[in-house]
């Protein structure tokens, strides 16, 4: 097959962020994809319904001409959100879902939940109006390894979670491991995982052997070729609790390749191309459209878009461009490391 046309896609994770950084890469999502969920984690967090109206209102105005991309916005879960607020900003339509980032997990999450205990009342509450909770599925406990972290919040957070709420709707976000995909395929159709594209290309060595790739850095971070593989087959098996968000997370140059640098790779703009050539390589070309297009707006009970994409594949390689220039500073494209000969032609 040369040619695929799919329904046109959502990318139910994505972070935007702000300012000159939002301007310049918001151009390389709505090129392709209709919709996308949006994270919070900005300097200051989304934490309000009147956070999120704002938020959207200055995306919505660094739109390109024309385009009809919708935002789906998230709030950003803190000990002291009010289950009034969610429940007002859900009814409005405009909010499609809370995101749980336990406190020090990651990028800007130092506002996020460390007493569960404080947050019972709104899970209950997103669990009677049916909004899902996204959750950062990382346990922050310093002796815990980092390669561990997935694993064990199942065990120790999410579970206990989901058992103390029934009925809550959680979406597993980025998964990266195989006990990830394991306990996703064991629940019921209350839960669902997004995979990210990167996620499904690289495994640890890919970041550390031979020389340490800053650009290959996220979290959660790349983990054994084993668990890569699971994800693999969890992505093409065309289970609909499976779907596309790419985590695609912006930093300047300058911090990436830094002393301590910033955790993201940044996929917005060979996203499609990258999961066509994924696909194709494990013989489930025709399950793409699944797994970029319509699991995903299934589980966020949102119709599938209208329009359709088309991905055509050529001899010669496709050339992505290596960097996006921002007013911030450069952002480097997510390099896979092999060539992709497919590119979106319409
Ligand atoms: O790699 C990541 N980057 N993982 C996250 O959880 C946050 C994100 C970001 O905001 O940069
Ligand atoms: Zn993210």
């Amino acid at each position: 097959m040369t040619q695929i046309t799919l329904r046109r896609p959502d990318d139910m994770h994505l972070h935007l962020r702000d300012g000159a950084m939002l301007q310049a890469v918001l151009p390389e999502t709505t090129r392709h994809f209709a919709r996308a969920i949006i994270m919070p984690n900005l300097v200051p967090p989304v934490v309000t319904f009147a956070d999120a109206r704002a938020y959207d209102a200055r995306i919505r105005a660094a739109l390109p001409q024309g385009s009809t991309f919708q935002p789906l916005m998230t709030l950003y879960l803190t000990e002291g959100t009010d289950p009034a607020d969610v429940t007002a900003a859900a009814a409005s339509g405009l909010v499609k879902s809370v995101k749980l980032y336990p406190a020090g997990a990651t990028t800007n999450s130092h506002s996020g939940v460390s007493d569960f205990g404080k947050v019972q009342a709104v899970l209950e509450t997103m669990a009677e109006i049916g909004l899902p909770l996204c959750v950062h599925g990382e346990v922050t406990d310093p002796t815990v390894d980092i390669f561990d972290r997935e694993a064990v919040f199942i065990d120790r957070v999410l579970a206990p979670l989901r058992a103390r709420v029934p009925g809550l709707r959680v979406v597993m976000e980025h998964i990266t491991t195989e006990e990830g995909v394991a306990y996703a395929r064991s629940a019921g159709d209350d839960l669902a995982a997004t995979i990210t594209t990167h996620h499904l290309i690289l495994n640890r060595n890919h970041i550390l052997a031979g020389g340490i790739r800053p650009h290959y850095y996220c979290l959660p971070v790349a983990k054994r070729e084993k668990h890569r593989l699971a994800l693999r087959a969890a992505a093409t098996s065309g289970d609909p609790r499976f779907f596309l968000g790419t985590d695609s997370a912006p930093h300047t140059d300058a911090l990436k390749e830094h002393a301590c640098g910033c955790a993201g790779c940044f996929t917005a703009t060979n996203t499609m191309p990258l999961l066509a050539h994924v696909f194709e390589q494990d013989g489930a070309l025709d399950r793409l459209e699944g797994f970029t297009s319509l699991h995903g707006a299934a589980f966020y009970r949102l119709p599938p878009n209208d329009g359709t994409l088309t991905l055509t594949k050529s001899a010669t390689p496709t050339a992505f461009p290596a960097k996006i220039d921002t007013g911030a500073g450069t952002v480097t494209v997510f390099d896979p490391g092999f060539p992709v000969h497919w590119q979106v032609t319409a």
